[in-house]
């Protein structure tokens, strides 16, 4: 079943049995993974089943004690499995969020969320062959893509490589090697950069190099790339990749929410540069509010100061939480490749990173 097969599928069902952001997410489990990393599970609380592409993330809002706080997480559970949807978060030394999903989620909770969303997924097109490269909670994406291959059947071929600090830091590792034991065509490979203290390791070691890779996946460039994790180890191994002669058309990536536009999203250059001494004007149509503003204001920050909320989460043009409805008028937008060129085309903009040019009606 392809992507499309998938849209099918789904397309059989009344829209009201498919989640929407509209109702909240209501957390039915919390699994430890590893040290500081658990997978919180969530279903609909109307029963609802999850539609999402493989890769894709999903916002939360946090009720912190320091205030709300918006995040966004990568999906690590398989649509191919629709009546639940599962996050797998890890909690750094100086988080917030992620420490508080760790220390108060509990089952029976309840967080509101947008989305989903993302263009960092797998293309309707199956090609042949998949090599996944992830390092730490970079994983999320891969075990997304990987869990719906496998269930989709037709034995997937993928090369999996998964980089962690130590062995018992490997996240979901049951989950993968379960796949792989029951795929001969997933290969599974484990890098650590250290030992755990008085345990055996049989994998390699040290970080991934031209060798590592060539000896993983002697086949590298007949595959299809997907690679995620902290930015220095995404560009290691895209100039690995490319030192190495592949053809970087065949390689996205992705860095939990940031991703790198494919060659229809990439960003339209435009002369007309905001001016921040020309008025605009910015009408809600939907709330029937309208504001002034300047060239140089965000259409997020004129609905933020006109008392009306546009849910948002990076500002910078990357998660496509903000996307709005332009009914008329004109924006200047320079996004990061959180929308689709897709969406551009039909009246969409991302609030967080367009400027009123003149008159612009926007439906909220
Ligand atoms: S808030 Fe992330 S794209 Fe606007």
């Amino acid at each position: 079943m392809s992507n499309l097969d998938n849209e099918r599928y789904f397309s059989s069902f009344d829209e009201s049995a498919i989640w929407n952001d509209s109702e909240p997410l209501l957390c039915t489990s919390v699994v430890p993974e590893a040290p500081n990393v658990a997978t919180f599970s969530f279903a609909s609380p109307s029963g609802a089943w999850f539609k999402f592409k493989p890769g894709q993330f999903i916002q939360l809002e946090l009720p912190t004690a320091q205030g709300v706080l918006q995040r966004v997480y990568t999906i690590s559970s398989s649509p191919s499995r629709p009546l639940s949807l599962s996050i797998t978060v890890k909690a750094a030394p100086d988080s917030v969020g992620g420490r508080w999903m760790l220390n108060h989620l509990e089952p029976g909770m309840a967080l509101k969320a947008q989305g989903p969303n993302g263009l960092f997924t797998l293309a309707d097109e199956r090609p042949r062959k998949y090599l996944f490269i992830s390092a730490g909670s970079g994983i999320t994406p891969s075990l997304s893509m990987m869990t719906y291959l496998f269930d989709i059947g037709k034995a997937p071929d993928i090369c999996f490589v998964h980089c962690a600090q130590r062995p018992s830091q490997i996240i979901a590792r049951r989950q993968v090697e379960s796949m792989a034991s029951r795929v001969p065509e997933i290969k599974l490979h484990y890098l650590v950069e250290e030992d755990d203290p008085f345990t055996v390791w049989a994998g390699y070691r040290g970080r991934l190099t031209q060798i590592m890779l060539g000896i993983m996946a002697p086949d590298y460039v007949e595959r299809e790339v997907f690679c995620c994790g902290p930015e220095p180890f995404m560009q290691a191994v895209r100039d690995m990749l490319y030192g190495l002669g592949f053809d970087m058309n065949h390689y996205q990536q992705e860095s939990f929410g940031v991703v790198v536009a494919e060659v229809a999203d990439e960003i339209e250059l435009n002369d007309t540069v905001p001016d921040d001494e020309t008025v605009s004007t910015v009408l809600f149509s939907h709330s029937g509010v309208s504001s002034e503003c300047l060239q140089t204001d965000t259409i997020l920050a004129v609905a933020k100061s006109s008392g009306l909320n546009i849910p948002s989460g990076c500002t910078m043009g990357i998660c496509g939480t903000c996307k709005v409805k332009k009914t008329a008028g004109e924006v200047h937008m320079v996004h990061n490749g959180g929308i689709a060129a897709a969406d551009i085309e039909a009246g969409y903009i991302l609030a967080c990173c367009s400027h009123p040019m003149g008159r612009v009606e926007i439906d909220v």
